[in-house]
């Protein structure tokens, strides 16, 4: 997600900005810029690919920004590469509008498209830069100030977006908009604020305003206005801010990785926004013609970690979806076996910062091989995407904790997307299908949101089972991979041991583990899933639970017959058999982040590990 700061008031916007904007480098960026309104008159733009210390040697070669109005921007990439042209602000033609923006806007190309053929000349690739030029035509025609030229503009919009704009002809002002993407006011004595989120200007002042969806604000030195898009007069919901900064850059959570388990609703919708397209299933980037998809006879999935534990799960839809085979391989295993690949053989690379070194190596053998190469990734611009033929980006936004979660989640879901994209180019789904299977997928934010909201107990739970010396996973079909995740998530937090096992694995050795008082996760199929992985996952659970062992069970509420075999039963919601994945990783997450922190461990920052493995 990208860093957002605005301002009006005495001091000199500059300094305010560019200082805000370092509060929000925790989120991650990959480019940043600034735009400040000058009182003589004009406005000047500067914005760097890179780190925020290449923005300020530019301000520095430069003399002194003057001007008391302001907004920056650091840019976590979506459209376009992370370069200079692709850094925000933009502008319009005349380079008097400028404009950031955070979020996704779908409809971007037919906007530009419109805008070019009107004569607007575009200077960079992002979807953002539509708006700019949007603004001008507004503003354009009826000399309309810049808070009606920005609602006009935001009733054009499909999509996620938070835009902050400036005018260099209407001094004093800073008009922003939102719509399920982030935006506070801070309220200063003489001086306002616009932020992503509080951290950037808490240093200044406690006092916010949360704004709603699809609400304009525009600040002054001496206030701010909030309307609707029909520009109706309305208000935003006033809060002091108690947190301090480190707080405040957790969203109020004690570690960043609960506040990423707590974005995961809203990373799986980016993730799925855009991506049906006039009935169809659309990828981000490919040079991959329909007729190489229409030509792929096997799928080979390769990943490392989690990323591997989500291609676990990709195999179950795609090959249900498809009846295409697909085998999934350890990246760092997949190169020694020799596999067998040809120009059919679509080779799914999975990765969130997209510089894991075994997956990078994966993908240069199958490129050697002539398979063709699509990367499921978090990162824009990284070196895995880059030698990709096709590319699928999760949009979780930086995940800056080490263990996975949102990320988890978003390539899980850009798997089903890979699935329902291939299935309809091969003519194995009908475009109803892939609109109803698409609809479903588009439901689960809520249900994952809904999981989110009942995790209180699983806490209680962790702080209980703290003292374990080990923990068992069970699952079958895609709650197999979810046992793996979940015994992967408590290992790499809590340092404690944890194995996930196919649940019909238990009488070919693993039973021989369990001890009296031994917590066993079990993770049990909805009631409605294919007929008897339900009946079978029951009688595993029944074997553990007479051998003695203390049984967590993840099951769909409602599910009455489970009840009585589950000594602490959490329950989630219905979903589709593929999806359940979404709902129930959502506890083992919770509970390994909590168990780590009962023991009193960086719930962050784990011993030994880093976020990315560049190295063999
Ligand atoms: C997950 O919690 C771990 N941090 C680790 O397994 C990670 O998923 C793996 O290293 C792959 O990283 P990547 O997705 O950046 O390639």
């Amino acid at each position: 997600m990208c860093g957002i700061v605005g301002y009006v008031g005495s001091q000199d916007a500059i300094d305010v900005v560019i200082e805000g904007l370092r509060r929000l480098e925790y989120r991650g960026y990959d480019s940043a810029g600034v735009a400040i309104v000058d009182p003589a008159g004009g406005m000047r733009t500067e914005r760097r690919a890179g780190a925020l210390s290449n923005l300020d040697k530019q301000l520095a070669e430069g003399s002194r920004i003057a001007g008391n109005v302001g907004i920056g921007h650091t840019r976590w990439a979506t459209h376009g590469a992370p370069t200079d042209r692709n850094a925000h602000p933009h502008v319009d033609c005349s380079g008097a509008v400028a404009v950031v923006h955070n979020g996704i806007i779908e409809n971007f190309a037919a906007l530009r498209e419109r805008l070019e053929s009107a004569g607007h000349e575009f200077a960079s690739d992002t979807d953002t830069e539509v708006v700019a030029h949007l603004l001008e035509v507004e503003i354009g025609s009826t000399d309309t100030d810049l808070a009606a030229a920005m609602r006009a503009v935001c009733s054009q919009l499909v999509g996620a977006f938070t835009l902050v704009a400036v005018h260099r002809d209407r001094p004093g002002v800073v008009v922003a908009a939102r719509r399920s993407s982030p935006l506070v006011v801070g309220v200063g004595d003489g001086e306002m604020f616009l932020a992503s989120d509080v951290a950037a200007f808490i240093a200044h002042t406690r006092e916010a305003v949360a704004l709603g969806q699809d609400q304009v604000v525009e600040i002054r030195s001496d206030g701010y206005t909030v309307t609707d898009l029909q520009g109706g007069t309305t208000d935003g919901q006033p809060f002091h801010v108690d947190w301090n900064l480190a707080a405040a850059e957790k969203g109020g959570h004690d570690f960043f990785m609960q506040k990423e388990i707590e974005e995961q609703p809203t990373a799986v919708a980016d993730t799925l926004r855009g991506h049906l397209v006039d009935g169809r299933i659309v990828l981000d980037e490919t040079r991959l013609a329909e007729q190489d998809l229409r030509e792929i006879d096997k799928v080979f999935v390769v990943a490392c970690g989690t990323a591997f534990h989500s291609g676990l799960i990709a195999k179950y839809a795609i090959e249900h979806w498809t009846r295409v085979p697909v085998e999934v391989e350890i990246a760092s295993e997949f190169r020694y076996r020799d596999p067998v690949l040809d120009r059919d053989t679509l080779v799914v690379a999975v990765s969130q910062s997209g510089e894991t070194a075994d997956t990078l190596e994966a993908v240069r053998h199958a490129r050697e091989q002539r398979a063709r190469v699509l990367s499921i990734c978090n990162t824009n611009g990284a070196q895995i995407p880059r030698e990709s033929d096709a590319v699928l980006y999760t949009r979780s936004g930086p995940e800056v904790a080490v263990a996975s979660t949102k990320c988890f989640l978003t390539q899980v879901t850009a798997g089903y997307l890979l699935g329902l994209a291939l299935a309809q180019v091969q003519g194995k789904k009908y475009e109803d299908e892939v609109a109803a299977d698409f609809a479903a997928l588009e439901a689960m934010p809520r249900l994952i949101a809904q999981t989110l909201s009942t995790m209180d107990p699983v806490r209680a739970l962790a702080r209980e089972l703290a003292g374990s010396e080990t923990i068992l996973f069970l699952g079958r079909h895609v709650g197999y991979p979810v046992a793996l995740e979940g015994a992967l998530k408590l290992k790499e937090l809590s340092y404690m041991h944890a194995e996930g096992f196919p649940a019909g694995e238990l009488k070919h050795g693993p039973i021989a583990l369990i001890d009296d008082g031994m917590p066993v996760v079990v993770v049990v199929p909805d009631p409605g899933a294919r007929g008897v992985l339900h009946d079978k996952v029951l009688s595993n659970l029944a074997e553990v639970r007479a051998r003695g062992a203390r049984t967590i069970v993840i099951a769909t509420a409602g599910d009455e017959r489970v009840r009585r075999l589950a000594d602490h039963l959490i329950e989630v919601p219905s979903t589709p058999t593929l999806y359940a994945p979404l709902v129930t990783t959502v506890p083992l997450q919770v509970f390994a982040a909590a168990v780590a922190d009962a023991r009193g461990y960086d719930v962050d920052k784990p011993r030994n590990l880093a976020k990315s493995v560049t190295v063999e």
